[in-house]
């Protein structure tokens, strides 16, 4: 039996990927909306069983083509995000216009659900441009949609992410790994399946007008996350606290990158604390719990980068 038409924004990311295999397998009706179907179609469409799943290439956001997708679908979800500018404005065009489009679309075409991801950590935080604009994203769509879901995330893990992924490849490369601001940001990092579940609750759930933060089971420092990984990964590295004036030259340099290591931005958003504010509820008051623990769920892909692979054996240090 198929259900209600989902329309997800931001389609091929951690998230994006692992929604859509959730969501048809439980016979939800998914549009996927990508910039470029060339790129992203063959991630895309291995994760859905024929019938379940379309395809759709959007590449600059066309005001009546998504007229047209909003009108059709019972549920929206904008997954779209950016983690660093390369263009003027992008954090303000993507985490803050895009949200307000979509939100007032579909309150114009009074569709059932309108789901937006936000961020965790973020209220304090008014001298990073990553952290205001999703806020006046949230905004923009509690103003435009009265029966808004708003789900805020601290850091999102995985295989597929953007997250330990680098720091493991960074702990292999690196002789040393600096410790900005001694190492001490607490995070609440929850792996992307709980993610999905706590997603797939609040699009089945009777909900509306929500906002939930969505944390992990574990409270941990950015210098235990680096120790959790060197340890996964059977390495040992120096961890140097880096001066925040030294910080923020290196910054400053990592930035120019394609693909930036860091930016200033992202070094001022890091003195915040990635942890539940007591503002929202979150997914634990609602009683979904996020279960699986950092460590062990890390074990399961990072002999990708151990020495000797897969055939490597795990420390038990
Ligand atoms: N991952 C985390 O740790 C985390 C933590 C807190 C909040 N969040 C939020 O959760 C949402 C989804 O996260 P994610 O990790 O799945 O993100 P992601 O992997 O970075 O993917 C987001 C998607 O946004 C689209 N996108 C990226 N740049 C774009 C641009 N310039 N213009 C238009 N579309 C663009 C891309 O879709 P196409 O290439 O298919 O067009 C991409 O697949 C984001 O809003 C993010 O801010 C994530």
């Amino acid at each position: 039996m198929k259900s209600k038409e989902i329309l997800l924004f931001g389609a091929s990311g951690q998230i994006g990927r692992n929604l859509i295999r959730k969501l048809t397998k439980i016979n939800y009706k998914v549009t996927a909306v990508t910039r470029n179907i060339h790129r992203n179609g063959y991630l895309l469409k291995t994760q859905a069983n024929p019938g379940y799943l379309e395809l759709v290439e959007l590449k600059n956001f066309n005001s009546d083509r998504i007229d047209d997708l909003i009108k059709n679908c019972s549920i929206c979800i904008n997954l779209i995000g950016i983690l660093y500018e390369k263009n003027k404005d992008q954090f303000k065009i993507i985490h803050t216009n895009l949200p307000d489009m979509l939100s007032q679309k579909a309150n114009k075409y009074n569709i059932e659900k309108f789901i937006h991801l936000s961020s965790l950590g973020i209220e304090n935080a008014t001298d990073s441009k990553y952290a205001t604009s999703k806020l006046d994203g949230e905004k923009k769509v509690i103003k435009n949609f009265k029966n808004s879901i708003i789900l805020k995330p601290s850091i999102v893990y995985s295989v597929d992410d953007k997250f330990t992924t680098n720091f493991m490849t960074l702990l292999s490369r690196l002789p040393f790994m600096p410790l900005y601001y001694n190492g001490k940001t607490k995070f609440t990092p929850i792996h992307v399946t709980d993610l999905v579940e706590i997603l797939c609750k609040t699009i089945e759930s009777k909900h509306n007008k929500l906002i939930l933060e969505c944390i992990g089971p574990e409270v941990l420092s950015f210098k235990d996350i680096i120790n959790l990984l060197l340890n996964s990964i059977n390495k040992k590295r120096l961890l140097l606290p880096l001066p925040i004036q030294i910080a923020k030259m290196t910054a400053k340099i990592l930035q120019i990158l394609p693909k930036p290591l860091l930016t200033e931005d992202q070094l001022r958003l890091l003195k915040y604390d990635n942890v539940k504010s007591g503002l929202y509820k979150t997914n634990y008051d609602l009683g979904y719990n996020a279960n699986k623990m950092f460590k062990s769920e890390v074990d399961k892909y990072s002999y990708n980068w151990r020495t000797g692979g897969q055939f490597a054996k795990q420390n038990d240090t």
